[in-house]
């Protein structure tokens, strides 16, 4: 059992952070999830229905609001295994790799980076811009794993669910979670 945090930033991608939610939460791990308001918006546009009328259907899992600074996600004593931000703005990504903490996901995002624990980020952009690229750079050298949300096309994926699931069930390896949700050659 791990204790991980989903930030969801407005970003494209949703699908991902949904299959990531729903494995962890299905597995016995406890989950935290904070979501921007932009995620939001990109959030029913993506999936046709209200991040809060998902979420509603999923049980045990704990949504901190992303303006609660006091939230113990935000504080280094806390006991998280690990975080993903899927998926992460250009906006959020310049904001980890810049230092500005003015919300509760990167606030806790950069926790994790001081604490030299597991960071996962999923950028989300094309093309990308010399300022993307060296604020990605910025955070690999801190180890912070940079998983931009590419398919495999030698893969045989069939369409969108089937591609990712199997970028999430990636990540959830990346926290160190066993999972069949990519294949395996
Ligand atoms: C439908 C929609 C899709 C978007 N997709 C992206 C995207 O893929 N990547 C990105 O960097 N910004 C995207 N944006 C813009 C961000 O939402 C915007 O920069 C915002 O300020 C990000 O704030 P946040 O990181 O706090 O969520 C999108 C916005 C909308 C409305």
């Amino acid at each position: 059992m791990k204790k991980i945090i989903i930030g969801i930033t407005g970003a494209s991608g949703v699908i991902i952070s949904q299959k990531i939610i729903e494995f962890l939460n299905s597995h016995d791990n406890v989950i935290y999830i904070v979501i921007s308001d932009n995620g939001k918006i990109v959030f029913e546009k993506e999936t046709g229905q209200s991040f809060n009328e998902y979420i509603k259907k999923i049980q045990n899992v704990t949504v901190v609001d992303n303006k609660v600074m006091d939230s113990f996600l935000a504080s280094g004593s806390n006991d998280i295994d690990g975080m993903v931000v899927v998926p992460c703005s250009m906006s959020s990504l310049g904001k980890l790799a810049n230092g500005i903490t003015d919300n509760l996901i990167i606030r806790a995002a950069d926790v994790m980076i001081k604490e030299k624990r597991k960071l996962i980020i999923v950028p989300r952009e094309t093309p990308l811009n010399s300022i993307h690229l060296e604020n990605m750079l910025k955070l690999s050298q801190l180890n912070v794993v940079i998983f931009p949300p590419m398919p495999a096309f030698y893969s045989g994926l069939k369409d969108i669910d089937d591609m990712a699931s199997q970028m999430a069930g990636r990540i959830i390896k990346l926290l160190e979670i066993k999972n069949n949700l990519y294949r395996k050659y």
